[in-house]
């Protein structure tokens, strides 16, 4: 099973996404299913994930599991309809183990479907490519609906895996197109037995599609967000592949691949090459691997950034300046404000706005206190010496790499680690990793000790409504945590936590208020009062240290 789909060697390396996997299961498979979005930056796991989560299901008679990538089909509404539901009828008849093609096109597709109910349904849409003037609404429609007719057919549920869902967007260029998302979600509401789960990794666009309240998609799906790999995960996969290596050694994977399983299966991947050519794994030898996968043209990194890269700015409008406005962040040793960069770049500080603001959307950089920052410290260093003409060689020499080692600590800095490391998401990540363990209860604003409850369920949590947003909203067996985030300069005065007292307290029976800098006295002592926990910077930080100490002891 599988077979064409899922390759042998990704399999056996899948590691990690425990959670996400538990997550998928609780909302696709569940009674009462719920649609899913996943969402993440560029190669972190998704496709895979999904892979992985098929795999683990493909067995279950009572699903036919379909995937889509829209990327491989949007290319007129004609040609996606028909392969939208080609490869319907590719997964209900081959789980994967052969090659698509004969499914993607007319006639070959007809001779493929033994069944003729199935032939059918097909009819409506080959009568309407059959016609000079098409009627490409109704064609979107067919496609979409099919879903529903191979669920009454067999009897079975239907899950439709959407990836790089945002891609279905360019389908509405066409003249003659009512909003497709109106279409999708028009028969989404109208067939039985059917469960999406879309995915994709333009971010800002997958979140117009799924936030934006103006969306027919708005509050459909709900939402898991696959994060950088934990120090943990990264064990994982780093111990299939060099079974017999120290902690220590195998934390400097993680660090130079900043968590991205990609990069982390790359570096590991030079790492055994060099071995083969009897070095001894060492410190030295993981920085060479890195650098050569990042720096020389034959690294699989430097391919990808290089893609990266380019089609980032294609995406984008104002290329000259977005690339000069990269490389300055990129090679600039500490970080920069939007003035500083407008004189750097001598442009006056509008357009430099613009400019940030689109490299954001495209996710590239992200703002933290006026100063930017790279999203993927990994590319950040690719541009600092590549746009700059520094190539190395594939195999180099610890020698002919002095000056760049040299440098290296200084020029690779996980700025998303150490920087983005108290947003939200890297505070889920620590919320993951509680599992009973005793801790100081000052970290939260207690006189008395705390003992840390495992989560079953971490989400963000936005009322139907859209009117109250909680940053985190995590359930322990016996009840749930709220949590709010406030990264900025200002101590939260009680006002702060009176508000998230107000919002939390229906849905949530402890609240936990995070703030950088703290709080005033009078916001502590009415935190005491209220049994409401509170952190700032330097408690996440121990807090932080502690759980990396008790995941440590336990391998
Ligand atoms: N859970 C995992 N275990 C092991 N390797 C992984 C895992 N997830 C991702 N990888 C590695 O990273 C690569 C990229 O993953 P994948 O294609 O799933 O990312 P993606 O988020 O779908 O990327 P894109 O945004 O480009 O579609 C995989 O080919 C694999 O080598
Ligand atoms: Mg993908």
């Amino acid at each position: 099973m599988l077979e064409y789909f899922y390759r042998k060697d990704d399999q056996e390396i899948f590691s990690g996404r425990t959670y996400e996997l538990s997550l998928m299961e609780d909302h696709l498979l569940s009674g009462k299913p719920v649609d899913v979005h996943i969402s993440g930056l560029r190669r972190i796991g998704k496709t895979m994930l999904i892979k992985e989560f098929m795999k683990r299901h493909m067995d279950d008679e009572s699903i036919i599991h379909v995937y889509i990538n829209l990327e491989e089909i949007s290319e007129t509404p004609e040609d996606f309809a028909l392969k939208f539901i080609g490869w319907h009828l590719y997964w209900y008849y081959t789980k994967g183990d052969r090659l698509p093609g004969p499914y993607l096109h007319l006639p070959s597709l007809i001779f493929q479907i033994p069944d003729r109910e199935l032939r059918d349904a097909l009819m409506p849409v080959t009568a309407e490519l059959e016609k000079a003037k098409r009627d490409r609404q109704r064609l979107l429609e067919e496609c979409f609906s099919f879903a529903g007719t191979l669920a009454r057919f067999t009897g079975k549920r239907v899950i439709v895996f959407l990836d790089e869902f945002q891609e279905i967007a360019n389908l509405t260029n066409f003249d003659h197109m009512k909003n497709i998302l109106k279409i999708f979600r028009s028969i989404k509401d109208r067939v039985n037995h059917v469960t999406y789960c879309i995915s994709g990794s333009i971010i800002s666009e997958m979140e117009n599609i799924t936030r934006d309240s103006g969306s027919p998609l708005f509050n459909q799906f709900s939402h898991i967000p696959i994060k950088p790999y934990t120090r943990d995960e990264s064990g994982e996969l780093v111990y299939k592949l060099v079974p017999h290596i120290d902690n220590r050694l195998m934390g400097l994977f993680y660090h130079y691949s900043a968590g991205n399983p990609f990069y982390l299966v790359q570096i590991l991947r030079k790492t055994l090459l060099f071995l083969g050519r009897q070095e001894v794994l060492s410190d030295m030898l993981i920085k060479r691997a890195f650098i050569s996968e990042v720096l020389s043209p034959e690294g699989l990194i430097h391919s990808y950034c290089t893609y990266l890269y380019s089609v980032s700015l294609q995406r984008a409008r104002g290329y000259g300046v977005l690339k000069s406005l990269l490389d300055t962040v990129a090679t600039n040793d500490t970080s920069m404000t939007q003035s500083e960069l407008a004189r750097a770049l001598k442009m006056s500080q509008g357009p430099i706005r613009i400019n940030l603001k689109e490299l954001q959307d495209i996710g590239l950089l992200f703002e933290r206190e006026q100063r930017y920052h790279y999203c993927d410290p990994v590319l950040r260093y690719w541009v600092a010496y590549v746009q700059n003409g520094v190539e190395v060689a594939d195999f180099p020499q610890e020698k002919d790499l002095r000056s760049i080692i040299e440098e290296l600590d200084k020029k690779y800095q996980r700025a998303s680690e150490e920087l983005g490391r108290m947003k939200e998401e890297s505070i889920m990540i620590m919320m993951k990793q509680f599992s009973g363990q005793e801790m100081d209860g000052a970290l939260f604003g207690l006189a008395k000790g705390i003992i840390l409850p495992a989560f079953t369920k971490l989400e963000q949590y936005v009322s139907k409504d859209g009117k109250t947003e909680i940053d985190i909203l995590a359930t322990t067996k016996t009840g749930k945590w709220a949590v709010e985030v406030k990264w900025k300069g200002k101590a939260a005065g009680i006002k702060e936590i009176e508000r998230l007292l107000k919002k939390a307290s229906p849905l949530a029976d402890t609240c936990w208020y995070v703030s950088k800098a703290g709080f005033t006295k009078e916001a502590r002592e009415f935190a005491l009062e209220q049994g409401i926990l509170i952190s700032s910077e330097k408690d996440m930080r121990i807090l932080g240290d502690s759980l990396q100490n008790s995941m440590e002891r336990k391998y």
